[in-house]
């Protein structure tokens, strides 16, 4: 642990025009601070914040290539000269570095580690954050679009000819069982959206819960077996986001305005 007892910063930011949840935290002893699913409107909001805490944001961090709003991850990259990571394989065409899984991201005394959770997309991790500070074991876990807040993440969005929806929706099954749902239940959860986005169903308009809370009260994590999930995911699949197939591209890209009419 590096001495200086300056404590964590973590917040919270969301979009209610696109029920995105995007998140800001980092060490403030060594000013040293991540952006994790950064919203395309709020990069001046993610680097004020930074500033009231004499920290800078040093890292950029998806957790997929998003396909229903604009992501802030290339404007806060030109921005703040931070680095941008995405999961390797995430097909993203400009300058990043791939993480794999088990990958840390080291902020001070914060530590983010990358756990793999394809599904909605097939690549997609969810990052555990450790305060050394406070303690060794992970303290929270960044779910992006893999577990949300009373439902799990389409499996649709992401399809592509090498991978099929089902296909899809069985890795997300083993993806929420054999890696979420192994984190311990006092874990708290912070999804990337909460109702209102078309990324999910049955969304809770609370965008925050636990481990232990959803593994006992999310009926997406209830189907039984992985033939009944996957059955209950595929159907009645909402209808994909407007321009999502541009946004992806633009999102891959990194160059979104560009791409975006
Ligand atoms: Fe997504």
């Amino acid at each position: 642990m590096i001495t200086c007892q300056a404590p964590i910063y973590f917040r919270q930011f969301l979009n209610d025009e696109t029920a995105c949840a995007s998140y800001l935290f980092g060490c403030k002893t060594v000013g040293e601070f991540a952006v994790v699913d950064a919203h395309a409107d709020l990069v001046d909001d993610y680097v004020a914040a930074a500033d009231s805490q004499g920290s800078k944001i040093v890292a950029v961090i998806e957790t997929h290539i998003q396909a229903d709003h604009v992501s802030g991850l290339p404007g806060l990259a030109e921005r703040t000269g931070a680095t941008a990571y995405l999961p390797e394989g995430s097909g993203a065409e400009f300058a990043h570095r791939p993480l794999a899984d088990g990958q840390l991201v080291e902020l001070g005394n914060t530590v983010v580690e990358a756990i793999a959770t394809p599904g909605h997309a097939p690549a997609h991790h969810s990052y555990l954050v450790t305060d050394h500070r406070r303690g060794e074991e992970p303290w929270f876990v960044l779910t992006g679009d893999s577990l949300l807040v009373g439902d799990v993440g389409r499996p649709d969005l992401h399809a592509a000819s090498e991978e099929s929806v089902e296909e899809l929706a069985r890795t997300l099954y083993r993806s929420l069982h054999e890696r979420l749902l192994a984190l311990p239940d006092h874990l708290l959860v912070y999804p990337a959206h909460y109702a209102g986005s078309v990324c999910g169903r049955g969304l809770s308009g609370h965008p925050a819960s636990t481990i232990g809370f959803e593994r006992r009260h999310n009926d997406a994590l209830d189907a039984g077996s992985e033939d009944a999930f996957v059955e209950a995911v595929l159907k009645d699949i909402p209808p994909a986001p407007e321009q999502q197939a541009e946004i992806a591209a633009a999102n891959r890209s990194g160059e979104p305005s560009a791409a975006i009419a």
